[in-house]
């Protein structure tokens, strides 16, 4: 079964879950194996992770994005009574005249112009039920950051080899960065109404740079990419980077149209599909 975000997001995996299983070419964590997805955005890939990790860390610098998500895990409750009797209309901030100040309202405004997101053309529901998204984070005993990746994954490798080099655990990481030519998607032409963050454009090299550092220090790495020259060349298989190809379009568009690209899934360790795990949901 797949599992939906409560959110829609520009540049989502749902497409890659739906079609083409993504969640299950990620290696199994555990207890020495922590989870972190550096780019959290809606998180469907970590929703539809097989199993319940044990530890995840969830990064994302949209500040916005991760105040939602950290209300979702912790005021769930409070939430749902908030948005009660709403509607998703042209001016949510109306319903919560406090939601500069407030996280709470924030997060309700967030959620509100986020399904009437104008860059995702059809109209939805508005689900009022956060019950399963929020014990999702929970049984995994997440921790929200809202980081530059960069210092996610210093902040991580340090956590993990603290005081004692000899007990590194290796952490899974998944990362799903904006894609080479988007480096400005997520900044400030992301505004969703008035709720705006200041995100910097994209800097590919700087995570070609972390990655190396990590697969250095032994952590998995596993990068969603589009497939494009600039990207190919900054992880050769010559080099020890591992890649799979898959036809993306998600649009259902007919084939030769010109949407119709190639993403990448890239990692320093050999790319296998665990199909055996759905059979054992
Ligand atoms: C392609 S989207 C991730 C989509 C996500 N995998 C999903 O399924 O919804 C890229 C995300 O990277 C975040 N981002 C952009 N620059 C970043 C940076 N320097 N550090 C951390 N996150 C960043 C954006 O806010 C955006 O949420």
């Amino acid at each position: 079964m797949m599992h939906k975000s409560c959110l829609r997001y520009n540049g989502s995996k749902w497409w890659m879950q739906t079609n083409h299983h993504l969640s299950e070419y990620i290696m199994k964590a555990s207890h020495d194996h922590p989870y972190c997805e550096l780019f959290f955005g809606s998180g469907v890939l970590f929703f539809n992770l097989w199993h319940p990790t044990i530890h995840a860390f969830l990064n994302d610098i949209n500040g916005q994005l991760i105040n939602f998500w950290n209300i979702i895990r912790t005021r769930r409750a409070e939430f749902e009574d908030a948005i009660k009797y709403v509607w998703c209309a042209a001016n949510n901030q109306d319903w919560f005249p406090n939601w500069e100040a407030d996280p709470l309202e924030r997060a309700c405004v967030f959620y509100l112009n986020n399904r009437l997101n104008q860059h995702i053309t059809k109209p939805t529901i508005l689900e009022k039920d956060l019950s399963w998204w929020a014990n999702r984070l929970d049984q995994s005993r997440v921790f929200i950051d809202c980081k530059p990746f960069e210092e996610e994954m210093d902040y991580l490798m340090k956590l993990y080899t603290h005081n004692d080099p000899e007990r590194l655990c290796d952490i899974i990481f998944y990362e799903d960065p904006p894609y080479f030519g988007s480096e400005y998607v997520y900044g400030k032409k992301f505004k969703v109404n008035d709720l705006e963050t200041e995100i910097p454009p994209f800097k590919h090299c700087l995570l070609l740079k972390k990655n190396w550092e990590a697969r250095e220090k032994g952590h998995n790495l596993y990068i969603s990419y589009n497939k494009c020259p600039e990207v190919l060349e900054m992880y050769p298989p010559e080099e020890g980077w591992y890649i799979k190809e898959f036809p993306y379009s998600p649009n259902g568009v007919a084939p030769g149209r010109s949407t119709e690209r190639t993403e990448l899934l890239i990692s320093n360790h050999p790319i296998i599909q665990r199909t055996n795990q759905r059979k054992l949901m």
